[in-house]
């Protein structure tokens, strides 16, 4: 049986988390619902594919005392089984640990024999032990991303709740296409996840609606909000769920897992908000950061939430993607990707303002 055969035919997802932006959310994805994917019994291993090692060090691995990683494994003959590390206090979560070196990867197998199907060929043999694989990839499309997107059997896409939020994704949709016609059958795009969202703006909201008007059902109805403590358990080496159990970014990514699982949800969860008709949750930041941080911690960025003039969202899709628009029933809201939007009257700052 090939190694594409393999994968297809284990029962276990393989889902590359990509995004050729940067900072846009992919590893505190990988890291947070992986973990909170082990939190409810299954069996998950993430693999860092990003020579910044972010996963590997947001999960209390240190890439400069492990013997082997994944550059081993992709550029060596190290089996993928030899990296693997258990994370702390996360029973069933297992990280293959990046390293720097894999910056090199990108240049050294291009002249590489397979070069697209190293990883897929080192999973393939201990895909069935897991019920989830998770893929970080790296912020570009090269031959690291091509090599999870050849292994994987859908394609997680994070998008931040920002200006620009669509800026690549075009782009992105185009290379799954041609990864799936070429090297992978069975690739799609499943999930789109909506992160760092601010209820607190409206552009927030405009952005859910607009990309759940292109993107339809695989946009997920649970949206991870901004919240600091996300930013602070990577430095902790820990992911939300037990760096901070009770906190909201770590129920959003609790209740995207279960999402991800096809359980039932509790829609009036906080998290499934929408400026289309469901409702607008008002911040409640109430966890501030410890005294041992730096006073400056940049996060959370926060725009003006009355800010008067709101600026129209420029979403920064460059051209309409492939995917069908099936507009999700019971969201209110009409805008034109790329075009002028209407602002929602239902996402009033004023009226969030008073609950502040
Ligand atoms: N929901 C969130 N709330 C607050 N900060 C977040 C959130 N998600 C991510 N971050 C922070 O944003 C930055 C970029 O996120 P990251 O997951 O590393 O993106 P990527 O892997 O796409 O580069 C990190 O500092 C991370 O801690
Ligand atoms: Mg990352």
């Amino acid at each position: 049986m090939t190694s594409s055969e393999l994968i297809a035919q284990s029962k276990t997802r393989v889902i590359a988390i990509a995004n050729q932006k940067g900072g846009v959310g992919k590893t505190t994805t990988t890291v947070n619902l992986g973990a909170a994917l082990a939190e409810l019994g299954q069996r998950v291993l993430l693999i860092d594919l990003d020579p910044q090692a972010n996963a590997s060090t947001g999960l209390g691995i240190n890439p400069r005392a492990i013997e082997k990683n994944m550059y081993d494994v992709l550029l060596g003959d190290t089996p993928l089984e030899d990296t693997l590390e258990p994370v702390a206090d996360v029973e069933g979560l297992f990280v293959a640990p990046s390293s720097l070196d894999l910056a090199g990867a990108e240049i050294e197998l291009v002249p590489g024999f397979n070069r697209e199907r190293r990883l897929i060929d080192a999973l393939a043999p201990i895909v069935g032990d897991y019920d989830y694989v998770f893929i970080d990839c790296p912020p570009s499309l090269g031959l690291l991303t091509i090599n999870a997107l050849v292994a994987a059997t859908e394609v997680l896409v994070p998008i931040q709740c920002e200006y620009y939020a669509l800026e690549g994704v075009g782009q992105l949709v185009r290379n799954v296409e041609l990864v799936r016609k070429s090297l992978n059958q069975s690739l799609e795009i499943s999930t789109i996840v909506l992160v760092m969202y601010d209820a607190r703006t409206k552009l927030a909201g405009q952005v859910v609606d607009e990309v759940r008007n292109h993107f339809g059902e695989k946009v997920c109805k649970i949206v991870i909000p901004r919240v600091v403590r996300l930013s602070e358990a990577p430095s902790y080496g820990q992911p939300i769920t037990v760096f901070d159990p009770e906190n909201r970014g770590a129920q959003a990514y609790r209740d995207l897992a279960n999402e991800v699982l096809g359980n039932e949800l509790n829609l009036d969860d906080d998290n499934v908000p929408s400026s289309g008709g469901v409702e607008i949750v008002p911040e409640r930041e109430s966890d501030p950061a410890p005294d041992d941080l730096a006073p400056d911690d940049p996060a959370p960025d926060d725009p003006a939430p009355d800010d008067p003039a709101p600026p129209q969202p420029q979403l920064g899709l460059d051209e309409p993607t492939a995917a069908p628009i099936k507009r999700p029933s019971g969201l209110g809201a009409t805008m034109i990707l790329g075009g002028s939007p209407e602002v929602m009257p239902e996402a009033d700052s004023e009226t969030l303002e008073e609950n502040e």
